[in-house]
């Protein structure tokens, strides 16, 4: 027992819960300033390209502007159906949740910075079932894992998005593959350590150089009893795997309280 009578045990839970919070809120800051900025860019073309149409009084250029205003708008009407969607489906509480949803959602705002640095983005999602996860903080690894692999493709490249079910393990695999510089097996071992960096201080973006990245994505995911792993090889690039449990049946909040009491195909429990 310490001063008060506080234990030891009861003060780190008292922090531990303190920093959840804060990356819960974290998480959502990030997200409402990428988001922002965005939504600006979005609004500087239009602007631009409204002054462009003034300007010029033919019909090819004020038909090129409002080809332009038109992809802006539609556009802004993307990011901000995703927002919606995100306000409306993500609380601070873990929830089922489509993760390819949540990629798509993720791919919408990181769509601009990725063309800048000619990396081409695809993904691959499989059919699978929903995870049990806090939307907002998930959404805030992917941000980061795609960060740190746009930053080591200097040249551009390709990054792969896929999602599959691991049924044997009860989790759906969120991976985030890149064609970059890849991992030395001696730096391995320290990238998920807090303050570990090997860049050389914010690039254009702002984001490089901190070394908090992978320790949150770390703690996030160990927060919701997943893993993360990673595989990498010098000169061909880098995977990150999320492993993320899968939402079971009673979580879904979708599902009719009458219904819970008939046993389904998989809550039949074999013939003795
Ligand atoms: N996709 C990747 N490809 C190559 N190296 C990576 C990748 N992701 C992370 N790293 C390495 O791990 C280190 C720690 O990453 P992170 O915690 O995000 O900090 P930061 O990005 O601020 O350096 C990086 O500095 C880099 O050396
Ligand atoms: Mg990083």
């Amino acid at each position: 027992m310490l001063e008060g009578g506080v234990s030891l045990d009861e003060q780190v839970k008292a922090l531990k819960e303190e920093l959840r919070h804060a990356q819960k809120m974290s998480a959502l800051g990030e997200l409402v300033s990428t988001t922002t900025h965005e939504f600006n860019n979005v609004l500087t073309t239009i602007i631009n390209y409204a002054k462009l149409g003034l300007r010029n009084k033919d019909t090819a250029s004020r038909d090129k502007a409002l080809d332009r205003i038109l992809g802006a708008a539609l556009r802004a009407e993307k990011i901000t159906n995703s927002v919606l969607g995100m306000a409306r489906s993500r609380g601070s509480d873990r929830a089922p949740t489509d993760l390819a949803k949540l990629v798509e959602q993720t791919l919408v705002l990181m769509e601009r910075e990725m063309r800048k640095y000619r990396v081409q983005v695809e993904s691959q999602l499989e059919p699978s079932p929903q995870a049990y996860v806090c939307g907002n903080q998930i959404q805030q690894v992917l941000l980061n894992l795609m960060t740190n692999a746009r930053q080591a493709m200097s040249q551009g490249g390709r990054i792969l998005i896929r999602i599959a079910p691991d049924p044997a393990a009860g989790t759906v695999d969120l991976m985030v593959r890149d064609t970059g510089q890849g991992i030395p097996s001696d730096k391995l071992p320290h990238i998920f350590d807090r303050f570990y960096t090997t860049k050389q201080g914010p690039d254009a973006s702002g984001t490089g150089g901190t070394g908090v990245g992978l320790s949150m994505c770390r703690e996030i995911i160990e927060q919701h009893q997943g893993k993360i792993r990673v595989e990498s090889t010098v000169g061909v690039g880098t995977a990150f795997t999320l492993k993320l449990p899968v939402a079971k049946q009673e979580q879904h909040s979708s599902t009719p309280v009458a219904k819970l009491g008939i046993p389904t195909a998989e809550s039949v429990s074999p013939a003795r």
